[in-house]
């Protein structure tokens, strides 16, 4: 089966989708990191996510590999490895612009289609349910307040660079409100997902109920 984990920033759709996966002997695709690599590359060459006839030239020419390894997975640019940069502050802040972009939307979501063809893939993403696999066995809409997302993601870094919580927080907030509200393809909960709050839940929790959710389909009790 396909299980589609999707939600706002922080919520822990990655580390748990890594973990089910991990249990299942599942693929984890990252459909993040793509937008993410798609950003790193489009800043690199100061394409303006504005200028989306110049993004879509880009990007033509843009092969980007998620390669699982020891730590997770790699996520490559044209052969460049992104996987450490593609986390930074700078894309963080820019990401959902050029995420906006259909044409870029299409060209991901055609690729992570043909990821999952095969099955037995765990993909986290904003509409990995509503759009790129709405047949996916799983579906779950992952959620947390905003100030428990702003404090998990605070918590992950590592000082070197310089933002308090408070404006994390409101960074978070904006880019899910971009998400939320672009035209094509936007972060909404699909009909048919199972709707986890994790303010309060543990990693493990978290996991455990995703895994029941499976066994469940697999028994056909769904
Ligand atoms: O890890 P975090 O939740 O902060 O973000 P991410 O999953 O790495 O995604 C980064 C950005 O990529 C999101 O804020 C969206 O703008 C975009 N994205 C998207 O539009 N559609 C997806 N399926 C995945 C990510
Ligand atoms: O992918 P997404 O942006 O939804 O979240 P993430 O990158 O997995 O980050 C979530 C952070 O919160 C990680 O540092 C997790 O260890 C932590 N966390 C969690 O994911 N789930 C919980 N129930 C509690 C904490």
């Amino acid at each position: 089966m396909n299980i589609a984990i999707d939600g706002p920033a922080g919520a822990g759709k990655s580390t748990i989708a890594r973990l089910v996966a991990k249990r299942l002997g599942y693929v984890y695709v990252d459909t993040g990191a793509m937008y993410r690599a798609v950003t790193w590359h489009m800043l690199q060459r100061n394409i303006d996510p504005e200028n989306t006839v110049e993004v879509l030239q880009e990007a033509k020419n843009l092969v980007i590999e998620l390669i699982p390894d020891e730590h997770g997975q790699k996520v490559l640019a044209n052969e460049v490895d992104v996987t450490a940069d593609i986390r930074s502050l700078a894309v963080n802040r820019i990401v959902s612009r050029y995420a906006q972009i259909e044409g870029l939307r299409v060209k991901l979501a055609t690729l992570q289609r043909q990821m999952a063809l095969r099955k037995g893939v765990v993909m986290d993403g904003r509409d990995i349910g509503t759009h790129v696999l709405p047949d996916a066995e799983v579906k779950v809409f992952m959620t947390a307040t905003v100030q428990e997302r702003a404090r998990r993601r605070f918590a992950e870094m590592d000082g070197s660079e310089s933002i308090t919580l408070e404006q994390l927080e409101r960074e978070i907030a904006a880019r899910d409100q971009l998400d939320e509200q672009r035209e094509f393809s936007p972060l909404v909960c699909a009909e048919d997902a199972t709707v986890l709050d994790t303010t309060s839940m543990s990693i493990e929790e978290v996991v455990e109920s995703i895994i029941a959710m499976a066994q469940s389909v697999q028994s056909g009790r769904v």
